[in-house]
C-alpha cells in the first residue's frame, strides 16, 4: 500500500516560471476545491482567481513583498462567505472549511504537475480592498499556483511515532 504520490512528494513551490496555467487544469483545481467537505456541507467559500499581473503585484505588496506571490501566474484567494457558524465543539468552522478546500486544490495542482503554495502572511484588509471583498467576509488564505521553475525539495516531518498515540494522549 503506497501513499498517494502527490502527498508523498509534496513540497511547496516558491519559484514559478511565467508560463500560464492551462485553463482546463485551473478549472479542475477549482473543481477539487468545490468537492471538498465542509462542516454541515455549508460550503462557505468563494474562490477569487487572480491572473491579472497588476492585481497580482498589488497582492504581493499586501503580502509584505513575498516575491513568489506576484511571481505565481495564478493566485486563488480563498474567502469565506459565512463567518457565523460555530460548530458544536465551540470552534469556528470557516477556517477549517477553507483549509479543506485549499488542501484539495493543492493536491489537484500537484496532480496537474503544477506547483502550489499556501500563503497566509498578508494584510487582510489590504487584500480585501484590492479584491473588493465585502466588509463582513474574510480572506482566509491565498493559494499560489503555477509551473515550478525547479522541483522543490520536500521538507522534514516529525516521525509518526512522535505524533501518533493509541487510545490515550
Ligand atoms: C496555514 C499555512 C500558512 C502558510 N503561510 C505561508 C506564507 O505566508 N508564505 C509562504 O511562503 N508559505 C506559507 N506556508 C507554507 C509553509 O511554510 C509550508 O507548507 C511548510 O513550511 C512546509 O513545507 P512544504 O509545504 O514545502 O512541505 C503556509 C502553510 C500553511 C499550511
Amino acid at each position: 500500500m503506497e501513499l498517494i504520490p502527490q502527498i508523498a512528494e509534496w513540497a511547496s513551490t516558491r519559484n514559478f516560471t511565467s508560463e500560464e496555467v492551462d485553463a482546463e487544469a485551473l478549472t479542475r483545481i477549482l473543481e477539487a476545491g468545490r468537492k471538498a467537505p465542509s462542516a454541515k456541507n455549508r460550503q462557505p467559500w468563494r474562490f477569487i482567481v487572480v491572473e491579472n499581473e497588476s492585481i497580482r503585484a498589488q497582492i504581493e505588496a499586501a503580502a509584505f513583498g513575498q516575491e513568489h506571490v506576484g511571481q505565481a501566474p495564478v493566485i486563488i484567494a480563498a474567502c469565506t462567505t459565512n463567518v457565523d457558524y460555530r460548530m458544536p465543539n465551540g470552534q469556528w468552522s470557516y477556517p477549517i472549511d477553507i483549509a479543506m478546500a485549499v488542501s484539495f486544490m493543492m493536491l489537484q495542482a500537484a496532480r496537474e504537475n503544477l506547483g502550489a503554495c499556501v500563503v497566509t502572511t498578508f494584510d487582510e484588509q489590504e487584500i480585501k480592498e484590492i479584491l473588493t471583498v465585502p466588509y463582513s467576509m474574510r480572506v482566509v488564505m491565498l493559494l499560489l499556483v503555477g509551473h515550478p521553475a525547479e522541483k522543490p525539495f520536500p521538507t522534514q516531518r516529525k516521525p509518526l511515532k512522535r505524533i501518533v498515540s493509541h487510545n490515550h494522549w
